[in-house]
């Protein structure tokens, strides 16, 4: 099943205290935020919020310790 995972991190706007859903199984349209796509899967989104209203770079690579961020994972291949 083809997946939205790509080798870069993703820069996003986001909104003080909005909750958000990280999209960890990949099959999101909306990756990296979850759209429900997950069912099946044995996947499930990540919850997050910022306190603040700020840009974060969000893990694409699906390789990140620290999900939803970026860690730089994506840098070191495989
Ligand atoms: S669509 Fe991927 S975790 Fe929800």
């Amino acid at each position: 099943m083809d997946t939205h995972f790509q080798n870069d991190p993703f820069k996003a706007s986001l909104d003080a205290n909005k909750e958000y859903w990280y999209c960890t199984c990949g099959q999101s349209d909306t990756f990296p935020f979850c759209d429900g796509n997950h069912e099946g899967t044995g996947k499930l989104p990540i919850k997050f919020s910022e306190e603040v209203e700020t840009d974060k770079w969000l893990c694409r690579c699906g390789r990140s310790g620290r999900k939803p961020y970026c860690d730089g994972s994506h840098q070191q291949g495989g």
